[in-house]
C-alpha cells in the first residue's frame, strides 16, 4: 500500500476550547488509485491532508494520535528535515488557490526550475529547460515564451496548470489535490480535472482528490471516502456509492446534486448545519440532522460497520439505508 492513514486524530486549541477536527480517520491509497474525499465544509478533509503532508498549522493544531504510513514508514515519526525530503519528491499537494500558493515575485520558470535545482542538483539552465518541458506537458501554450512570466500574468486555469506542473515535477508517487478546480469556472474546471486524471494515469501515481463536488468524482475516482465531523462515515468503490449509499449522510449529499437521471425530482438539501467541533453531539454525530435517527443514535457512536468486503458505513441502520436506496 502506498499510503495508509491509521486512526488519525487532529485537534486545534481555540478560544472556545479544543476543536476536534479529525477523530480517528483511516484511509488508504494505492499506486495508480484515485481516492476522492468528500464532505461538507469543516468536515476535516483538508486538515487530514495537511497532517499527511506534514504541513499542519502547529500550533494551534496538533496530531494527537494515529499513524501516517507512506510505503510502510510512519511519517509522523520523522524529523522535519526528513519530512521535507519526502514532500515534493515523493508526495506533493495541489491547492485550490494557485495565486496564493505560487510565489508572486518569482517567474513561473524559476519556481518550476527550483524544484530541479534543489532536489536534483541541476544547473539553472538545465532546470529552466525542464520547466519549459513541464509547462508543455500541462499544455500551457507557448511555454518557451511564457516561462519568464510571473504568476499574475496567467489566467486562473493556466495558473492551476502551473501548480499541477510543480506538483508532478519530481514525479512523486502520491499527489493530494485539495479542491483543485473549485476556484475555476465550469468549463475550465473540466479541462483541469481531465489533465489531472490523465497525468495520474500516465505516471501511475496515487491521487487523493478532495472535493465538495460529487458530480466530478464519478468520472475520475476509484473509491470514495465520505467525511462528517472529522470521521469517515462511509467508504466504498465509487459505483457502489452512486448505486446505493449505505449512510444517510451520503444519501443526502447525493440527493443534493442535480443529476440528469433524476430530472424532475426536487433538489434536496440536508437540513441543519455541521456540528461545532468543540462540542460534537454524543452518539452518532449526524443524529441531529438525520432523517433516520432514533434513540440508539443519540447515545451510541456507530462503528464503521462492514457492509461488504470493500465497503464500510458508520450507521447503525446501514442495511435499511442500502435497501431504501436500491428500492
Ligand atoms: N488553523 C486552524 N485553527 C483552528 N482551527 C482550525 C484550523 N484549521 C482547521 N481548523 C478546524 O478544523 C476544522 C476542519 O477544517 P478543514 O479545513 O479540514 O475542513 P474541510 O473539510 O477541508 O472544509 P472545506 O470544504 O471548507 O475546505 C474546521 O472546521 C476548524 O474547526
Ligand atoms: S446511526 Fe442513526 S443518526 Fe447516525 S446516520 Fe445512522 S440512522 Fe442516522
Ligand atoms: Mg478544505
Amino acid at each position: 500500500m502506498l499510503l495508509e492513514v491509521r486512526d488519525l486524530y487532529v485537534e486545534f486549541r481555540t478560544r472556545d476550547g479544543v476543536a476536534k477536527a479529525v477523530n480517528g480517520v483511516s484511509y488508504s491509497v494505492d499506486a495508480g488509485e484515485t481516492l476522492a474525499v468528500l464532505g461538507e465544509s469543516g468536515s476535516g478533509k483538508s486538515v487530514t491532508a495537511q497532517a499527511v503532508m506534514g504541513i499542519l498549522d502547529t500550533p494551534p493544531g496538533r496530531v494527537s494520535g494515529g499513524e501516517v504510513l507512506f510505503r510502510g514508514r510512519d511519517l509522523l515519526a520523522l524529523k522535519e528535515d526528513a519530512r521535507r525530503t519526502v514532500r515534493g519528491a515523493e508526495m506533493a499537494m495541489i491547492f485550490q488557490d494557485a495565486l496564493s500558493a505560487l510565489n508572486p515575485v518569482l517567474t513561473v520558470g524559476d519556481q518550476l526550475g527550483e524544484m530541479f535545482v534543489v532536489h536534483r542538483g541541476m544547473s539553472k539552465k538545465a532546470a529552466r529547460a525542464r520547466a519549459v518541458e513541464l509547462m508543455d506537458r500541462v499544455r500551457i501554450p507557448a511555454a518557451a515564451e511564457r516561462v519568464g512570466q510571473y504568476p499574475h500574468q496567467f489566467s486562473g486555469g493556466m495558473r492551476q496548470r502551473i501548480m499541477i506542473a510543480m506538483a508532478m515535477a519530481l514525479e512523486p508517487a502520491l499527489i493530494i489535490a485539495d479542491e483543485p478546480t473549485t476556484a475555476l469556472d465550469v468549463t475550465v474546471q473540466a479541462q483541469v480535472m481531465e489533465l489531472l486524471a490523465e497525468l495520474r494515469r500516465e505516471l501511475g501515481m496515487g491521487l487523493i482528490l478532495i472535493t465538495h463536488d460529487l458530480g466530478v468524482v464519478a468520472d475520475v475516482a476509484d473509491r470514495i471516502a465520505v467525511m462528517y465531523a472529522g470521521r469517515i462515515v462511509e467508504t466504498a468503490p465509487v459505483h457502489d456509492i452512486y448505486k446505493a449509499p449505505a449512510h444517510p449522510y451520503t444519501r443526502g449529499l447525493l440527493d443534493s446534486i442535480p443529476r440528469l437521471d433524476h430530472k424532475g425530482r426536487e433538489l434536496y438539501a440536508i437540513k441543519g448545519l455541521p456540528p461545532n467541533l468543540t462540542a460534537i453531539p454524543p452518539g452518532c454525530p449526524f443524529h441531529p440532522r438525520c432523517p433516520r435517527a432514533r434513540d440508539v443514535c443519540r447515545t451510541d457512536l456507530p462503528p464503521l460497520y462492514r457492509v461488504s468486503q470493500d465497503r464500510r458505513s458508520a450507521c447503525h441502520f446501514w442495511e435499511e439505508t442500502v435497501d431504501a436506496s436500491s428500492a
